[in-house]
């Protein structure tokens, strides 16, 4: 996805193409307090780094690489264009039919899963792999990520409390970097991101969001391929889905021009909030999943729907299902 918006140098990497800073770094660092011992431990082997950031250091890794010459052909999976009618008419992702043949996040996130799991790959295409993970399922969570609409919105002009920006830059830096209470255009650094970390932790072990964790999790499986790139789906049409509801729900155009740090941000914190809390928490399992076999999060299920008895809605793919992951 390109930008073509004035940024400061130090911003660019970021606002151009996901969450920013703050975003992929707070999800980072949430993840790695569910992290099982066990996955810690071959987490921390693969990149080499035991220092207490080890996620958050390598959160904004896939960023910069797409702008190498031996990276520039991952940049198309930083997205899924869902061609679906401009938003708010409908928003939907359809696999494979939404990935072009240069790819898209979900077939990134199948495919760096299938390549961490292959212990017979190199060490550094393993570390590779696992650095392009922890970024995907972030970017797969910011809702403009999942939409075709002017390249995810990035060709709508917006104003966020005067600082010129537009609406997916918003999305991804911005809006952000507010809830915490810095300008667009801060300097963020793990300090902060972990900060905003914390408090979603909180969030979710004891507060609003502790009874989601397991349809959250819902679609964790890591049997093939297609189970991988099924999961991915739910969570890009999840993303999909707040583009109609509320990040496009009037109309694309609607918003080009318009200041947007106000009423607009007030109901686009909540979504952000929940995007990164919950990406936080589906990276941290699927982790686990992918190091020992299970979640990490199994005695949360106990008690929910289709959770516990081998079978339920997502028709026996769900996470208590120790076998056949590896
Ligand atoms: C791991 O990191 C240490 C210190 O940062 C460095 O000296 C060492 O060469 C690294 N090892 C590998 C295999 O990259
Ligand atoms: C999977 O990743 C490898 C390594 O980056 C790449 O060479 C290959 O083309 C990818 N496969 C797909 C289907 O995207
Ligand atoms: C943004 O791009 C879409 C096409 O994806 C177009 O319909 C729309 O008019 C563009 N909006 C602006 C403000 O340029
Ligand atoms: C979008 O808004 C910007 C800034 O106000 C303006 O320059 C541009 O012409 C607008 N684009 C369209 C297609 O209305
Ligand atoms: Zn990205």
């Amino acid at each position: 996805m390109k930008s073509t918006v004035i940024l400061p140098l130090a911003l660019l990497a970021g606002c151009a193409n996901a969450w920013g800073t703050l975003g992929h770094q707070s999800i980072a660092l949430l993840a790695q307090q569910y992290l099982l011992p066990g996955t810690i431990e071959s987490v921390q082997t693969l990149l080499n780094d035991t220092t207490t950031t080890y996620l958050g250091n390598i959160a904004l890794w896939a960023d910069s690489f797409r702008y190498t010459p031996e990276g520039s052909f991952s940049g198309g999976y930083h997205f899924v264009n869902g061609h679906d009618a401009p938003p708010p008419e409908s928003c939907e992702i359809i696999y494979p039919e939404d990935c072009p043949p240069e790819g898209c996040v979900i077939k990134a996130i199948g495919n760096y899963t299938e390549r961490l799991k292959d212990h017979t790959l190199p060490v550094d295409q393993r570390q590779q792999a696992l650095k392009f993970v922890v970024h995907f399922i972030g970017d797969i969570s910011q809702p403009l990520h999942t939409e075709a609409f002017g390249a995810g919105a990035n060709n709508l002009t917006v104003w966020f409390q005067g600082y010129k920006t537009n609406l997916h830059a918003a999305w991804d830096t911005a809006i952000p970097n507010a809830m915490i209470g810095f300008p667009p255009n801060a300097k963020i650094g793990n300090g902060d991101s972990l900060g905003w970390a914390n408090n979603l932790a909180a969030a979710i072990n004891a507060g609003k969001y502790k009874k989601l964790v397991w349809a959250w999790l819902k679609d964790h499986s890591l049997r093939n391929l297609k189970e991988e790139e099924k999961a991915a789906t739910v969570w890009a049409q999840e993303s999909n889905e707040e583009v109609c509801d509320y990040a496009m729900v009037k109309g694309g155009n609607a918003y080009n021009g318009t200041e947007i740090g106000g009423a607009y941000y007030e109901g686009a914190k909540p979504i952000v909030e929940v995007s990164i809390a919950k990406a936080g928490i589906r990276l941290a399992a699927w982790l686990n999943l992918i190091f020992e076999g299970q979640t990490g999060f199994e005695v949360w299920s106990i008690g929910q729907p289709g959770q516990g008895q081998g079978k339920g809605e997502n028709k026996g793919n769900n996470n208590n299902k120790g076998e056949g992951w590896h």
